[in-house]
């Protein structure tokens, strides 16, 4: 018996009992993309066809809202769509505090795309595997190292509009190097966003990576930066009381 009631449920779990598709079922997912919300154009999928993705539907653009929009039959009522822009990386948006490459709908209404505000979209994606981003990804992450093995973690909020800055690290730690690791949200919107390390006066401290030097430090996938003497050029710790993050931030080599 018990077996039979095992083999009964496995059959359920695997729809094989499902009633066949009722062509009046709403599992439309409709992905509305607009300029301010006027003449959406719309992308529609069905949830058994997913994941998919379209151009979308009309022509790509220029927009500055995305909505989701699942039908009332739709099951995985979590599901999120993306928007890709004409370089193929997934455009970013937002809806009130969340900030994502992703997009549901949860009846909360349209995303807002943001830097730029006006984008032309080459494909809408929609993916049950997507999920909400983590907030961990619209920071900066830091990690000053001391003597190579102790090190510190500082997070610097999301620089891409406005300058953004760390506490202050109290204490009189020097620190030998730092490394700048963007989160993916920062990266798509600004990969070449630099961060400075500053003294107790604001003063910017110099620091080395392969032949550049410079006093704001890029991520790059290119590793940590050692703090140096600006005029011997040779390794010197550096008492770091804060770390700034700031969109006008340039290279000197640049
Ligand atoms: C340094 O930043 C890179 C990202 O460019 C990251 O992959 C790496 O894990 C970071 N290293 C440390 C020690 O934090």
């Amino acid at each position: 018996m018990q077996y039979k009631t095992l083999a009964l449920a496995a059959t359920l779990a695997s729809g094989a009992f499902a009633a066949p598709w009722n062509y009046n079922a709403d599992d439309s997912v409709k992905v509305l993309l607009s300029k301010d919300g006027a003449y959406p154009s719309t992308t529609t999928f069905s949830e058994r066809q997913l994941p998919n993705q379209r151009p979308p539907h009309g022509g790509n653009g220029p927009f500055s809202k995305i909505e989701i929009d699942l039908g009332k039959d739709v099951k995985n009522t979590a599901l999120r769509c993306q928007a890709l822009g004409q370089d193929q990386k997934p455009l970013v948006a937002t809806r009130g505090e969340n900030v994502d490459i992703t997009f549901s709908d949860a009846d909360k209404g349209a995303w807002t795309f943001r830097n730029p505000s006006y984008v032309d979209v080459s494909k809408v994606v929609c993916d049950p595997s997507f999920v909400a981003i983590s907030k961990q990804e619209t920071k900066i992450h830091i990690t000053l190292v001391e003597n190579g093995e102790s090190a510190i973690g500082e997070d610097v909020d999301d620089a891409t509009v406005e300058a953004k800055e760390s506490r202050a690290l109290n204490g009189g730690t020097k620190f030998q190097t730092i490394n700048i690791s963007l989160g993916e949200i920062v990266a798509i919107e600004n990969a070449a966003l630099r961060c400075a390390a500053v003294d107790m006066h604001g003063n910017k401290f110099t620091a080395k990576r392969g032949e550049n030097i410079d006093v704001t430090f890029s991520d790059a996938d290119k590793g940590e930066w050692t703090f140096i003497d600006p005029n011997t050029k040779q390794p010197m710790p550096a008492k770091v009381n804060k770390l700034v993050c700031d969109p006008t931030f340039k290279s000197l080599n640049a």
